[in-house]
């Protein structure tokens, strides 16, 4: 259909106004409801959600808490299966009173069960899609067990007391995005893994010692305490507990029955999430984001090749897929790097762009690095990445392909550090020291090389920041934006973006949408707004319906259960619940 009143296809609304509501604000015309909340039944014999009384049983047949990605799969007639993450828990938000030294057994408990992922079947009709008690429902929590699968499988670097074989992990936490699969399942990414294990500090051996500090694994007891309850978060109990997490998991969600997978061939870092594309010859690729600050983009290339078709058979084989095959990192040169101060300014050539390189770290048994054995690229990613000379980025988050152009976007979400003394200064691809607001890159990427072409789509923050850019567009009409983290596409190829910013424009995060060809190139539009102190994250962009998860309402400073600065979506006194919205017109 044609575009109306001017605006681009698929984009024919008023963007929303920034804006600080105890609520989510969509365009005029549209309307919204919550789908699913943290606590609500989802598994035959779930009690209804009671704040005030949680349990660890009922919690694993609950929707599980802080919701992040969100897909939509087709299942039959008008229902629909849905997949979220739930990336971590906040026990000062989760419990009334909580004494963070001294946690119980069952708030710990709880918080196991509230990790992990959901798989939901959703009623789909006129209006907001409905929650269905179906057998296909499940819960996959830190009680999980899950295969490693792949190179490392196996390896004396992922065994422990409970898994002599390293090749059966107990679930999984910290997932953050992901992807769905062209053959139906799903990829979540383990990010932030770091928290969990205690007692760095009384690990004596260097090696382990210099590979837990690159992985951001330090100090004494963890802030949640878990070590007590369990010796698995315990490094002086299981030196290797912490080499079972920081994976691209895999997920059939139609098969509740199915065992998920790690795949270690996809290296372990704090992975953001994975999304694949199909190469002309049917090999399959994975780009991979390494969420903290100056860490890497990766990118995987399978040996073998996808069959086509969602059948249980298709599946089977194309799960297998992620086991094998090679692992990249990603070097960035800028073609004007001698104009690029730091200062966001634009350099002479009108853009910030260049070339770039893979550069393999491994091949199943095969290192590619000197010094390192491939189980030890695959299981000490980050290491292996920094010998090999790859570019230190501003936090990549999702990296996606575009489903028609095969273009690469990235969101690149801030570095405060850029720049800061002993720390890397701003480059081309990561132009602006001290960056607040983040960036969008475009990569040009041919599956069957190892070079690419990039441009900075965007570089975030307020348009009347002259250290902003909306690829070349009229920066009076853009919205302001900060912090780009999920990307999505619509079926006309325009680019959907959620932000986590905390706030860095004083506005609450929301979800944009921006145009990639023509003449409205850059035209960023924001299309909704989530509650105080949420984060936008999920999305599903589909014709006539958007999907998206508000995590962590009212979590900003000084917040708690007993001082609650939100109450959505419940109103009145009620706890912030984090939940799933609906978007229809
Ligand atoms: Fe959990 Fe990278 O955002
Ligand atoms: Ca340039
Ligand atoms: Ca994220
Ligand atoms: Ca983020």
């Amino acid at each position: 259909p044609a575009a109306a009143a001017g605006r681009p296809p698929g984009l024919d609304f008023t963007p929303v106004q920034p804006n600080s509501l105890d609520a989510v604000v969509v365009p005029e015309g549209f309307q919204q409801q919550v789908v699913i909340r943290w606590g609500d039944p989802i598994l035959p014999g779930a009690p209804e959600f009671d704040f005030d009384n949680q349990t660890p049983e009922a919690q694993e047949r609950q929707f599980g808490y802080n919701n992040d990605f969100c897909a939509l799969l087709p299942l039959d007639g008008n229902r629909r299966l849905m997949v979220n993450n739930h990336e971590y828990t906040s026990e000062e938000f989760l419990f009334r009173g909580y004494d963070p030294d001294n946690p119980t057994e069952q708030q710990v408990r709880v918080a196991w069960a509230a990790h992990g992922l959901s798989v939901v079947v959703l009623e789909t009709g006129d209006g907001a899609p409905k929650v269905v008690l179906d057998r296909l429902n499940r819960r996959i929590t830190l009680n999980t067990p899950f295969e490693l699968r792949g190179p490392a499988a196996g390896s004396d670097l992922l065994k422990t007391s409970a898994d002599p074989t390293g090749t059966r992990s107990f679930g999984t936490m910290n997932n953050c995005s992901g992807g769905v699969t062209p053959w139906g399942t799903i990829l979540s990414g383990e990010e932030n893994i770091h928290f969990y294990f205690a007692h760095a500090d009384q690990v004596t051996d260097p090696v382990t010692q210099q590979r837990l500090a690159r992985y951001g694994i330090k100090g004494g007891a963890t802030e949640r305490k878990w070590e007590r309850f369990d010796s698995r978060w315990d490094l002086t109990q299981q030196v290797n507990e912490p080499n079972r997490f920081g994976w691209i998991i895999e997920v059939d969600p139609y098969d509740p029955e199915s065992t998920p997978v790690k795949h270690t061939a996809l290296g372990r870092f704090k992975h953001e999430g994975a999304n694949i594309r199909v190469a002309d010859d049917g090999r399959v690729v994975a780009y991979l984001g390494d969420d903290e600050k100056f860490e890497y983009v990766y990118r995987f290339v399978s040996d073998g090749r996808m069959k086509p078709g969602r059948s249980a058979h298709a599946r089977r084989h194309n799960m297998s897929l992620l086991d094998s095959g090679t692992l990249y990192v990603a070097k960035f040169t800028g073609d004007s790097p001698g104009e690029i101060d730091g200062t966001g300014t634009l350099p002479a050539d009108g853009e910030f762009d260049g070339v770039g390189e893979w550069i393999p770290l491994a091949h199943n048994d095969t290192s590619f690095v000197p010094g390192m054995t491939a189980e030890e690229v695959y299981v000490f990613t980050r290491l292996a990445a920094d010998q090999v000379g790859a570019t230190k980025m501003d936090r990549p988050e999702d990296v996606q392909p575009h489903p028609k152009t095969g273009r690469v976007y990235c969101a690149l979400t801030n570095n405060s550090d850029r720049g800061a003394p002993g720390k890397a200064g701003a480059d081309e691809a990561n132009p602006r020291n001290s960056n607040k607001h983040g960036q969008v890159l475009e990569l040009d990427d041919d599956p069957a090389g190892t070079r690419f072409a990039w441009r900075l789509l965007l570089v975030c923050g307020d348009p009347k920041d002259p250290a902003t850019y909306f690829g070349g567009f009229d920066k009076s009409q853009v919205s302001p934006i900060s912090c780009p983290d999920n990307v999505a596409f619509d079926r006309h190829g325009n680019l959907w973006i959620t932000t986590d910013s905390s706030g860095a424009l004083g506005a609450n995060d929301g979800l944009y949408a921006v145009p990639l060809e023509g003449p409205e190139r850059g035209h960023v539009m924001q299309f909704l707004s989530v509650p105080r102190g949420a984060e936008a994250c999920g999305p599903v962009i589909e014709d006539g319906l958007v999907m998206v998860s508000a995590q962590h309402p009212g979590e900003v400073d000084g917040a708690s259960a007993d001082n609650p600065v939100s109450h959505w979506p419940d109103g009145g006194d009620s706890q912030p619940r984090p939940s799933v919205v609906a978007v229809w017109r």
